[in-house]
This record gives C-alpha cells, structure tokens and sequence, in this order.
C-alpha cells in the first residue's frame, strides 16, 4: 500500500460552534476531495465537528492523555475523543512539547493511548531554529522519531509531521531541499525499524499557504501537510486540499 495522502489542519486554540460553518463552505467547494481530509479543532468541538462533517472530513484532538481516565484535571482521554466522533489525535506538537514540556517518552505513551482507542496518532517532530543552525536537525528528527513512535505504531495507526518549530506561524519555509532531506531521513528510519515503514504517511508542517502548497507535496517523502494558520478558512485550506488532490 502507497501511503495515503492527508490535507490535516490544526485549530489550535481558535474557534467556535460559529466557526463550524468553515466545514459546510469547505463540503461545498470540495465535495469529492482526492485525498483524506482531517480537521482537529478544540476539543470542545470535536464533538460537534464530526456530527457536521457526517465523516466526509475526519475529526482530530490535538492531545490526550496517556492514561484511559482517572484523576486528571483538564485532560481527555484518547477513547473520550473516540466517544465524541474523533478518528484521529495530534500528539507531540513542538507547541505541546515547549508549553507543556512533553518528552518524547511522554509522546510515545501518548500514542500508545491512542493506540489503544482506536485513534490514528499523527505525531510531530521538528528541530528549534538553534538545533538547525547548529547543524543538528538529522540528529534530532532522528531521536524523536525513535523516542516518539512507540514499537506498536503501523502505516495503519500512525502519521508522522514533520514541523520545523521556526517555521510554525511566521511565514518562513525551509528549503524543497531541506524538506526532502528530512523527509527521507523519516522514511529511512521508518522503513529500517517497521515492516511497514515506507507506507507511513509523512506530513510537512509549517507555513503552509494556498501558494506554496503544491510545490511542498512534489517533494519526495512528502504525503501531505499538517496545518496550522491556514485551515482555519475554507477559502485557504480549500485550495490546499486541491493542490494536493
Ligand atoms: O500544526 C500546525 C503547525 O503548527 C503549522 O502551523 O501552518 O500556522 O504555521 P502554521
């Protein structure tokens, strides 16, 4: 199997019942999308978000947690989103890992969790704009990726984004060149530790606009995108998913 390609966008902390109605225009423009669609918007309209995409888009957390419930103030457990319609779960995001001081240990747990409800984990990798000028990202892209993925993970259950922390929201891209590299590092070690490793959808994240959407996906490695800004509006996140289809 070919990996599947995934148009993913991230609410982040943005978004109201109101907001919903991004889904219907984007239903409308894009009835037939060629590619998987996937929308992870706060979890206090997950549950809204799959009743009004009727499973035409996929509905996403952006966390959860490792335990499956108990005493855990704030949080949601992987099989609460499950219940509330959800198919799929960001975990590790660089803004989860920094405002939340997430390990990569914490991540694969994570995912495990996931897992274990019946979630697609799409799991988020990426390097500080220090680590790169220092000549560090293959290092880094690879510790994450080996402490984040937990041994369970399959083409099945996991995605994995790659999103270089300074180009999340500012506008600025790495290079096609960059992009490629890291992208075929994640498929080498992917494809070197599961027997299903060159199947994994691998998603770049960071920047990502209606402009530069279609040159990113003729990138090798390069199986769709994760996000941020930009899905907020079908009017953008709409010409992403064509660009990609
Ligand atoms: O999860 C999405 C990423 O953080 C990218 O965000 O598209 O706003 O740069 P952005």
């Amino acid at each position: 199997m070919a990996p599947r390609k995934l148009a993913a966008g991230n609410w982040k902390m943005n978004g109201t019942l109101a907001s919903l109605a991004e889904i219907d225009r984007l239903l409308a423009d894009h009835p037939a999308p060629g590619c998987d669609v996937l929308i992870c918007p706060p979890a206090t309209l997950v549950h809204a978000m799959a009743a009004r995409a009727q499973g035409r888009i996929a509905t996403g957390g952006q966390d959860c947690h490792a335990r499956t419930s108990g005493a855990h103030t704030g949080d949601i457990a992987a099989a609460q989103l499950k219940d509330a319609g959800a198919s799929h779960v960001i975990l590790g995001h660089s803004e989860r890992r920094t405002d939340h001081a997430e390990t990569d240990a914490q991540v694969a747990a994570k995912a495990v969790a996931a897992h274990q409800a019946g979630l697609v984990a799409v799991i988020c990798v990426g390097e500080t704009e220090a680590q790169r000028d220092a000549g560090q990202t293959l290092d880094v892209i690879s510790a994450q990726l080996a402490g984040s993925v937990p041994d369970g993970a399959t083409a099945a259950n996991t995605v994995i984004a790659y999103e270089p922390v300074w180009a999340i929201g500012t506008g600025r891209t790495p290079t096609n060149d960059q992009i490629a590299e890291v992208h075929a590092l994640m498929r080498d070690r992917l494809a070197a530790r599961f027997a299903d490793g060159a199947d994994f959808a691998l998603l770049y994240g960071g920047s990502v606009k209606p402009g530069n959407a279609a040159e990113i996906f003729a990138i090798p490695h390069v199986n769709g995108a994760l996000v941020g800004g930009a899905s907020l509006k079908a009017e953008d996140f709409g010409p992403i998913i064509a660009a990609l289809s």
